[in-house]
Parts: structure tokens; sequence; C-alpha cells
């Protein structure tokens, strides 16, 4: 038992181990001159071109994977985007014909409500395209084209290393997309640092596992936590939320931090610590305002900010250091840390991560 884990205490933590190796895989091949390099996405490539209107759908994890992709097709295709979670997607009544595209994101390709929102999107002539992990799944087979994960299979029943893999091919398709319908400059750079994740990921991995053990140890005795970003950072706050409930069993919910005001700033206080995500973008400085209405009702501050930020270390209890990066690309270099932080809270606890309790790793009925 412990072998197959190569010496880690859980498939969780192996798994987020594997992360750098996960992201080479998920890039191989798909970069060519800078570009992104996608041969299965041909055949739709033209339907790319001329959709009216994108839809992604997804569920738990992968949901938040979709939202990066929402925001970055917004930011650099040119074209706004719709999301919903399948279960209620598949009950709206959604205006789809031949000029909508759909991407559905599942790592295992089985989820029933994700397979019957592509049916539906089938149904009416969309175009679905496929983002999942297992080959010859359903929804690879009923889709009109797939691009694969390639992160071998994932034990741990809350999504890790699938979740970063997710990311690094949805940036793929995002730069993808944005060659056919716009071509944006900025879209070259964000190619040319995905390219070096994995050894941003190799190096940080072997370093920070000792300090969030740390702040897991400070923090894990609470009841509540509350997540707070905006743009990039919401997607993040809501992955680390779901995986700090899933497994600690500890409450999280995650908002948008302008959000606060308008209710949920009243649960706060010394007992409702509060997890700040807080990359240098262009909304930093008013994540920045929303920690600071938080500390004046006594609420205790983590904040996940850039490396060498002097401003945060100033306003919050305790922070986590991540690399620079462009600012579509923070949900992904801060995956592993909210990770290892509900990990070490979970085990903390007394847990067992890779089971929790009334979840299943792939829920294939309604
Ligand atoms: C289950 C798992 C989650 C996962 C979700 C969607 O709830 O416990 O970890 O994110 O299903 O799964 P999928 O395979 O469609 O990505």
């Amino acid at each position: 038992k412990s072998a197959e884990k190569g010496g880690f205490p859980h498939f969780m933590l192996k798994e987020i181990f594997e992360e750098p190796e996960v992201l080479r895989n998920a890039l191989a091949g798909r970069i060519k001159n800078g570009k992104a390099h996608l041969p299965e996405m041909e055949s739709v490539q033209s339907r790319i071109k001329s959709a009216r209107n994108i839809q992604i759908v997804a569920c738990g994890t992968s949901y938040h994977a979709g939202l990066v992709l929402k925001r970055f097709l917004e930011d650099h295709a040119s074209i706004s985007v719709e999301i919903d979670v399948a279960s209620e997607f598949r009950y709206r009544n959604i205006h789809i014909d031949n000029s909508t595209v759909v991407i559905a994101i599942s790592q295992s390709g089985e989820t029933a409500d994700t397979l019957e929102g592509i049916r539906k999107v089938k149904a009416q002539g969309g175009t679905v395209v496929a983002v999942t992990n297992v080959v010859g799944s359903t929804l690879a087979r009923e889709s009109d084209v797939v691009v694969y994960l390639n992160a071998g299979p994932e034990i741990g029943v809350a999504a890790t290393k699938t979740y970063v893999s997710q990311l690094a091919v949805l940036y793929i398709i995002g730069a993808y997309f944005s060659q056919i319908r716009q071509d944006d400059d900025r879209v070259i750079q964000i190619i040319n640092e995905l390219e070096g994740m994995p050894t941003v990921f190799e190096s940080t991995l072997s370093t920070i596992n000792e300090s969030i053990v740390q702040l897991a140890k400070e923090y894990y005795q609470y009841r509540h936590f509350m997540y707070i970003g905006r743009g990039y950072g919401y997607p993040t706050a809501m992955e680390g939320a779901l995986k700090l409930k899933e497994i600690s069993y500890i409450h999280a919910s995650a908002y948008q931090a302008g959000e606060l005001k308008h209710g949920p700033i009243a649960l706060l206080d010394k007992e409702f610590p509060v997890f700040a995500i807080v990359p240098d973008d262009g909304l930093k400085a008013k994540v920045l305002s929303n920690i600071m209405e938080t500390r004046a009702r006594n609420a205790r501050v983590v904040a996940i900010c850039t490396e060498g930020d002097q401003e945060i270390g100033r306003i919050v209890n305790s922070r986590i250091e991540v690399p620079r990066v462009s600012e579509v690309l923070y949900p992904l270099v801060m995956s592993p840390y909210l990770q290892l932080f509900a990990y070490h809270a979970a085990v903390l606890r007394g847990n067992d991560p890779d089971k929790p309790r009334n979840l299943a790793k792939s829920v294939t009925v309604e």
C-alpha cells in the first residue's frame, strides 16, 4: 500500500507532488513556435472562428477551471462566454444552434449532469469540445473533438493534479481560440511563461510544504473560513474553499471580495478567519481595501500573494508568497499551496483526505 503511494502517506499528497510532471504531460507537443498547437481541434476550427456564442459546462473542481477559461477567452479572444454548472445548464432554456461552441470539462468524462448537458447541445446542433482525462470515456465518445489531460489516473477523491492539468490545457485552448479569433500579442508572453511552469512547480513544491504545515497548524481548529478574491482570484477562492470543505470538513465559503459588504461581512469576527487571494494584478488595490474591511471586524487574515509584496505583509496575519507570473496564470501557480493547506488541515483534524465522507470520485448518477 505504501509503495503504491510512492512513500507518501496519502495519494492526495503524492498526486500534488506529481504536478510538475503532470504539467509537462499536459503541455507536451501543444506549443509550437510559441503558439498553441492542437491538431485535434482542426475539424472545429471554422466553427470556432464563426461562433456567436461560447458556453462552458462542468461540475465541481472542473467548473472552477472553467471559470478561469471564461475570463481568459473574454480577455484574449474577444468573445463573451457563458458558464454554468452542468446540473443547472441541462435544465435551462439556452438558445443553442450551429453557431454555439460548448466546452465541456470533466476529469472523469463520466459525470452524469455534464453528459446530459452536452447531449442537449448536440441535439440542438451545437459543437462540443471536450476536455477530459479519460481516454474513451463517454464524454470523449459523444463530443465533436477531445483534448486530453494526459494526467494519469487520480486516486484521491478531491481533484488536485487534474485541476492543475485542466488549467494548463485550458490555457492552451484559450490561446488557440485567441489565435483563430483575435491574435492577441499578450498570449505569446502567456504561452512562454506557461512553458516554464513545470520548472516553477518543481522548485516551489520542493520548498513550500513545511511552511504550509505550520500555517495549517495555526488554523485547522477554526470552524469556518471565508475565501475572497476578485478577477482571476475569484475562481482560486472558490477552488480553495471547495478543497478545504471537501476534506477537512471546515465550513468554507468563497466570495467575490467586492460582495463582502452586501452580506457575508456580517459573519466575520475573530473566530471566522479570511483567506484572501491577492495576486499582483490590476485588482490588487481593491482586494487590499476589502481585506482592511475584514480586519476591522477582527477577522484573522491569511493572504496568498506575490513574492516580495511588502504592502500585504503589513495588513495580514499570515501570508504565503508565490512566484510572480502574468495575471491569468495566478490560478495555476497558486493551486498547490491551497491544496496543501487543505490537505494538512484535514490530516491535523484526523481525516483521511483520500476518502472524504459522503463524496465520490465520479458522480455518474443525477
Ligand atoms: C466529484 C468529485 C470532484 C469533481 C467533480 C466533477 O464531485 O468528487 O472532485 O470535481 O465530481 O468531476 P469531473 O470528473 O466531471 O471533473
